[in-house]
């Protein structure tokens, strides 16, 4: 297995071994788990050679307190990554390699899906995604690139980049990975204690509720209604519940027979963090 640490390096060594290889690519942040670990599976699975990237992404941060406690762990990542193939590239570069001396993000225009939801709750945090996204896709030059819907609007907001920026990349979109009691896999659930994160299966209940009622209910009772099981349940706050359309992420006003549909949610447990989301039909 291959950590490699600078642009050049990359680029030399992918040219000496691509030939007509099919490329995949698995961008991370590091500190991961089975559900990074199911995509990367899915990468192997397609393709004949695949990148990993590993870089803590400081513009995509609007709280630099949750960049500074970003757990670091690139020994157990690079055993991960072991784990699901010997032949895998890791590109793990430094802040420096990757932005020089200039730390910001470019401005983008994602045609309103920046705005709702995580663009809504999280300043600027889509322009950091799509500054380093653009620029690992830029530096590897895959065939096919891999994300999770465990961040679907992250997800879709990727999808438009490539079509603005023209890039010449599938992109793959995998399914969650839950922990046993429904829990969506997450760094963050390591910061949650025991008895709570047992608890957090709450929030994947209500998500299956909510999928439930969608076949009689409309879009706004359903939102009142988890709304309301979040009120009853101190433990978790939350921070939205929202249905919308797959395509534009915007608000449901009459269900279309034609269109997807999926719920959104941002709970906090204690000070941590969490989301989740599911297809209703
Ligand atoms: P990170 O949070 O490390 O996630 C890397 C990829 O793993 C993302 O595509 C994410 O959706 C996927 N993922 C995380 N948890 C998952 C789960 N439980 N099931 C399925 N997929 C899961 O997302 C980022 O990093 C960054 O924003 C990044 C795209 C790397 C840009 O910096």
């Amino acid at each position: 297995m291959l950590l490699i640490e600078t642009k050049n390096e990359l680029s030399s060594h992918l040219s000496s071994i691509l030939g007509n290889k099919l490329l995949g690519l698995v961008p991370t942040m590091g500190a991961l788990h089975e559900g990074h670990a199911s995509l990367i599976k899915k990468a192997v699975s397609e393709n004949d050679v695949v990148v990993v990237t590993i870089f803590v992404n400081p513009t995509q941060f609007d709280n630099k307190e949750d960049l500074k406690k970003y757990p670091k762990t690139l020994e157990a990542d690079q055993q991960l990554i072991h784990g699901v193939s010997r032949a895998i590239i890791i590109f793990a570069p430094s802040v420096e390699e990757i932005y020089r001396n200039d730390v910001q993000s470019k401005s983008y225009d994602f045609g309103g899906l920046e705005n709702v939801m995580e663009g809504a709750f999280r300043d600027e945090h889509f322009d950091g995604v799509g500054t380093i996204v653009s620029s690992l896709l830029k530096i590897v030059r895959p065939r096919r690139a891999y994300f999770g819907e465990k961040d679907f609007q992250q997800l879709q907001i990727i999808r438009k980049l490539v079509e603005i920026e023209n890039l010449d990349v599938t992109i793959v979109g995998c399914p969650i990975v839950r922990e046993a009691n429904g829990l969506a896999m997450s760094s963050r659930n390591e910061r949650l204690p025991k008895a709570l994160r047992q608890k957090a299966s709450f929030i994947y209940d209500t998500l299956l509720a909510a999928k439930e009622k969608f076949g009689t209910k409309s879009a706004n009772t359903i939102e009142d209604w988890v709304t309301k099981q979040f009120d009853k349940h101190p433990a978790f706050k939350l921070e939205y519940i929202s249905i919308t359309d797959v395509e534009r992420l915007l608000p449901v006003r009459k269900k279309q027979q034609n269109k997807k549909y999926r719920a959104f949610i941002a709970v906090y447990a204690n000070e941590v963090r969490l989301i989740d989301n599911i297809a209703l039909n």
